[in-house]
């Protein structure tokens, strides 16, 4: 099935099982804007729980705050973002649909790659095992056209970029002969920066209402308490601070779901370190983020770093981790050096002092900063979409199954009576009083068990338990597993144990613990 068809697919998935629903949708919805239904909102919750204890339980010097979405305007001109949070864009004149002319450029060096790949794969397949793709790749003339053609745009993007060349990017977008997907054509407007902060006032009118921007990273509540939280805390560095909360950004290309939202939630951890010492901390905490996501088990080879093109205004290195979507490979999680940019701006913007003194040093100093910054909802779309499978079955019948990590499924077991009736439900319903206060639970008897299944498959439940006439007997019931579809029959008093060590967030925990 095409990718396109896929991610359509689990679109309606998500909506047709309560995990997302398009916001406002009685009155048609609104731009980008999404809200969490009943399974999603456990998924969503259970997510935050793993980023959350993965960075306050096993970091002891990481701990967490929860700031106001509502802060001093000041603190995004001293951030950078009223003056510098801007995308470059451009509308096509026939469509008159607004693109990011950064984007428009980006796809066309993706699908360049694309190309390259794909006659790559068409030459290893013609020549078998004999195929050497290093030599194919250095000495075929196509090939190397191409890639010639796709360096040079690439070396131009990124210095319009750096130079904020908005002509230059305009430029390019002509060069390549960019068309617009829904008019065909290359009709192009100018490129023009767009600051992509939602505004809104406090106060009435009478007493002199202020401007004050809705949040566009959670960051800037991190830095502007660095010094309550260090304080506080007697904290020592190195040491971080962990966020998790809504941001805000007035996209201008609103797409992909939930990939990009206009209001949507983050978590971030700003590390605080000695001058010095970031790119050591940087690539630490590299490693230790690409562990959490690996550690789920959707498949390593799901997941890559990427370098950014173009540094923001305040970093010294960045790198996203990139996670494969039905859409090809897309950022999840930044990891940026921010060097000590905010806190020396704020202490600029503040007039107040933002350093440390360090006791070992015997000197203050404003400390430089690693951060990690993931996007809850990207996060959900990755599990979602590295999860769904649709699975021809031997009986001629198929079935939707979302693979969840087990840690992180809505729903850890349905209880399921064979029927309903000859005291089956009542056994049921004492088995789930015993497991109810800690795993989530789902008691089901309508239609058949085979439906039964498939309704637990589609929403990721790990365990089905089957009540039936011989459990009243010798107190054992059928475990079924989701992936294998396989059943043991196992007592009931051994149930906790099994689910428990199964689903276990611990257990996930450990895997990253080293
Ligand atoms: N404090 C740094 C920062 O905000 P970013 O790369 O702009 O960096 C971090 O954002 C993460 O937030 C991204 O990797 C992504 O997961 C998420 N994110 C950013 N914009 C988003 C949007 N419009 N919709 C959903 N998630 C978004």
């Amino acid at each position: 099935m095409a990718q396109e068809d896929v991610f359509k697919k689990i679109v309606s998935h998500c909506k047709e099982y309560g995990f997302v629903f398009p916001s406002s949708e009685v009155y048609d919805g609104l731009g980008a804007v999404y809200d969490y239904g009943p399974h999603g909102v456990e998924l969503k919750n259970n997510i935050k729980k793993y980023w959350w204890e993965s960075m306050t339980l096993l970091h002891e010097n990481v701990v967490g705050i929860d700031s106001a979405i509502f802060m001093h305007p000041t603190i995004w001109k001293a951030s950078g973002h009223v003056d510098a949070f801007n995308d470059p864009l451009i509308d096509n004149k026939d469509s008159k649909k607004r693109y990011r002319a950064d984007v428009l450029i980006e796809d066309y060096l993706a699908k360049t790659d694309e190309k390259i790949a794909k006659e790559t794969e068409k030459a290893a397949k013609r020549f078998g095992s004999t195929f050497d793709e290093a030599k194919f790749r250095a000495t075929n003339p196509r090939v190397l056209e191409q890639q010639a053609r796709r360096e040079a745009i690439h070396a131009r993007f990124v210095k319009a970029l750096n130079d904020s060349n908005l002509e230059e990017l305009r430029q390019i977008i002509l060069d390549t002969e960019i068309v617009c997907p829904v008019s065909g054509t290359r009709n192009w407007t100018e490129v023009r920066q767009f600051n992509l902060m939602f505004s809104t006032e406090m106060g009435s009118t009478s007493e002199g209402a202020m401007k004050i921007f809705l949040r566009p990273e959670t960051a800037q509540g991190i830095f502007v308490n660095f010094l309550n939280v260090q304080k506080t805390g007697r904290m020592k560095l190195p040491f971080g601070i962990a966020q998790i909360g809504k941001a805000f950004r007035n996209e201008i290309v609103a797409r992909q779901f939930i990939f990009r939202m206009r209001e949507f939630e983050q978590m971030e951890m700003q590390f605080f370190v000695r001058p010095g010492e970031e790119m050591e901390w940087f690539n630490k905490w590299k490693k230790t983020r690409l562990a959490w996501h690996k550690a789920l088990g959707l498949g390593d080879a799901k997941y890559r770093y990427h370098d950014h093109d173009k540094l923001a205004h305040y970093a010294n290195a960045a790198t996203d981790i990139e996670f494969e979507m039905p859409f090809g490979f897309k950022e999840v999680e930044g990891i940026h050096s921010r060097t000590d940019f905010d806190l020396s701006q704020h202490e600029k913007y503040s007039g107040k002092k933002m350093q440390y003194f360090d006791p070992e040093q015997g000197q203050s100093y404003t400390p430089y900063v690693v951060e990690t910054s993931i996007g809850v909802d990207r996060m959900f779309l990755s599990i979602i979409s590295g999860s769904y499978a649709e699975e021809a079955l031997g009986n001629g019948e198929s079935r939707v199954v979302l693979r969840l990590p087990a840690a992180l499924a809505p729903v850890k077991l349905a209880i399921l009576p064979l029927v309903k009736k000859d005291g089956l439900p009542e056994k049921a319903e004492e088995i789930r009083a015993m497991l109810r206060f800690d795993f989530h639970c789902q008691y089901d008897e309508k239609d058949s068990i085979g439906k039964r299944y498939r309704r637990q498959d589609a929403i990721g439940t790990p365990y089905c338990i089957t009540i039936d006439h011989q459990t009243l007997e010798d107190n054992q019931v059928t475990i079924r597993y989701r992936d294998t579809m396989e059943q043991e029959r196992v007592a009931i008093g051994k149930l906790h144990e099994i689910i428990a060590e199964k689903v276990s967030l611990k257990n996930l925990l450990k895997k990253i613990n080293n």
